[in-house]
């Protein structure tokens, strides 16, 4: 009787489980070893290592910007203390002080007022021309050996500059920037060449919005195409390529990025901080697990994680990073492949999107890999995407009811303002890779669906 009895528990508990893991349709991207690092040494350095170092003398920065007021980031140390938390000081090879923009800059940013260190800057504006600005600030430099410093930033800065401009705030151009870096620095040496050894990429950006770091501690591959494979820790430190004049410099900054992905991969998503109905929500996780599991996997306790790319025939969202852009072209998967970045990750774009996991999907606005969307709601039906839209920009101006950033739809596109600063206003969706269109898995379900789903994607 008793081992029957045990054996009614163990049944009663199976049949308790919830339900069964969804069929997951697509290729899972496969997990790779990564070299384990020490988690608060990578944030410090995060914060307080000199990875970019090249920039702007930090003398003349001192005498034209005061305090960083409400930018300045608690844990900072040293000549950091004084910055806002988007710039980082370093010393250059020639012994110089300069301050430069880091990686916050990017994958950084406010919502509801709040600072939220790894979430994406969505209203970053990379709409100008950032040489001007370089070639401005060294007008003020008076000393030979900053001079030459700040000369070499302003090169490096002019090389980029005409491929790294979008046609709209909140987009952001890192995959152009990276391709065009590349095509300046020998993968050998890493020795920049004042003229491209490899043919830059096109001038027009294709728009990417930049994903919440969060996510790294779920995903097997970088990158919305999957492409960034291997050692996570090595290609993250891409972006000292601005910079990084020789393989030894390289080889000590790699060294520190092993401790900044370990951190990476420790972040929690920031919790919606308005309230939720709990019953609403608990219909959703039903629906959401019928309609939306097998590709985005589940959460709460036993969540599982996919890591499926959509080829972009079955999303159909805009198709230009998956299969049009430049940035991933082969010359440049070539260079990296060839270079120290090469000896221990790949770069493998894929004719898809990954189906990226919703954790703090709620803070992360606007939506898709050119954040062509600006609410979940709009998102889960497809009626609902303005085709041309506005926002203020303010990280308080969020549409709670909408889930995600309050906008104004207009009735024009950009072609029809006539100034350049109304046009970067506008996101556009019938520019070459800005399309909303795609991901119409939302489109079947009911209302009452919707708005549950909507609800629970609040609690993930
Ligand atoms: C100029 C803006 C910019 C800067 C600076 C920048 N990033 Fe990024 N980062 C991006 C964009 C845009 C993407 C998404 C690119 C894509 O998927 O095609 C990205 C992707 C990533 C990812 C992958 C996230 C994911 O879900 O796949 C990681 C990790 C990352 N960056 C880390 C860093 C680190 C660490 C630094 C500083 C060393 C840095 N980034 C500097 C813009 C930037
Ligand atoms: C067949 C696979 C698949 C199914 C089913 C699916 N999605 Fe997606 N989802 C994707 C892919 C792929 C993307 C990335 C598209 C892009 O970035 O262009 C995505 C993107 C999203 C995004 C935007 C993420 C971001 O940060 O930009 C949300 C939100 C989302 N899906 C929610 C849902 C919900 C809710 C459902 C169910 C109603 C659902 N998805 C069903 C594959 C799927």
């Amino acid at each position: 009787m008793r081992t029957l009895a045990i054996v009614g528990v163990l049944l009663a508990a199976c049949t308790a489980q919830p339900e069964p893991l969804p069929a997951w349709p697509y290729p899972q991207v496969p997990a790779e070893a990564q070299r384990p690092g020490d988690p608060a040494k990578g944030y410090d350095y995060l914060i307080n290592g000199g990875y970019i170092s090249c920039g702007i003398p930090k003398t003349l920065y001192d005498s034209v910007f005061g305090s960083p007021g409400a930018d300045r980031l608690p844990g900072r140390t040293g000549d950091n203390t004084d910055l806002p938390y988007y710039y980082s000081a370093a010393t250059s090879a020639e012994g110089v002080k300069v301050v430069s923009a880091n990686c916050l800059t990017c994958h950084a940013s406010r919502i509801n007022g709040k600072l939220v260190i790894g979430l994406g800057a969505a209203s970053g504006d990379f709409t100008g021309d950032q040489a001007q600005y370089v070639d401005l600030a060294g007008r003020g430099i008076t000393d030979p050996t900053e001079k030459a410093e700040w000369q070499r930033f302003d090169d490096r800065i002019h090389a980029i500059a005409p491929y790294t401009q979008t046609l709209t705030i909140g987009v952001n151009p890192a995959d152009n920037l990276t391709a065009a870096l590349m095509a300046h620095r020998d993968p050998a040496t890493l020795a920049w060449s004042p003229t491209p050894m490899l043919a830059l990429p096109p001038p027009g950006v294709v728009p990417v919005d930049v994903p919440p770091w969060w996510r790294m501690a779920k995903k097997t591959a970088m990158f919305y195409t999957s492409a960034g494979r291997g050692d996570h820790a090595r290609t993250m430190m891409t972006a000292s390529l601005l910079c990084t004049e020789s393989i030894a410099e390289a080889q000590l900054i790699d060294a520190a990025f092993v401790d900044v992905r370990a951190w990476i991969e420790t972040m929690m998503p920031p919790v919606w901080p308005f309230a939720i109905n709990g019953d609403l929500a608990a219909r959703g996780k039903t629906v959401f697990h019928a309609n939306c599991a097998s590709c985005h996997g589940t959460y709460g306790e036993g969540g599982v994680y996919p890591n499926e790319v959509v080829p972009v025939g079955d999303v159909m969202t805009d198709s230009t990073l998956a299969l049009g852009a430049s940035q991933f072209a082969d010359a440049y998967v070539q260079w990296f492949k060839a270079s120290f970045w090469g000896q221990m990750s790949r770069l493998e774009p894929q004719p898809g999107y990954i189906a990226p996991p919703l954790d703090g999907i709620w803070a992360t606005a606007p939506y898709f890999h050119n954040g062509s969307v600006p609410t979940l709601a709009a998102v889960l039906d497809s009626t609902r995407r303005p085709t041309y839209w506005t926002r203020t920009f303010d990280s308080g101006d969020y549409d709670q009811a909408g889930v995600g950033w309050n906008i104004t739809a207009v009735d024009h596109g950009q072609a029809q303002e006539p100034t350049h600063a109304a046009k970067i206003k506008i996101y556009d969706t019938t520019l070459y890779g800005y399309g909303n269109g795609g991901h119409l898995y939302g489109d079947g379900l009911t209302a009452d669906e919707r708005t549950a789903v909507l609800e629970y994607l609040k609690t993930l």
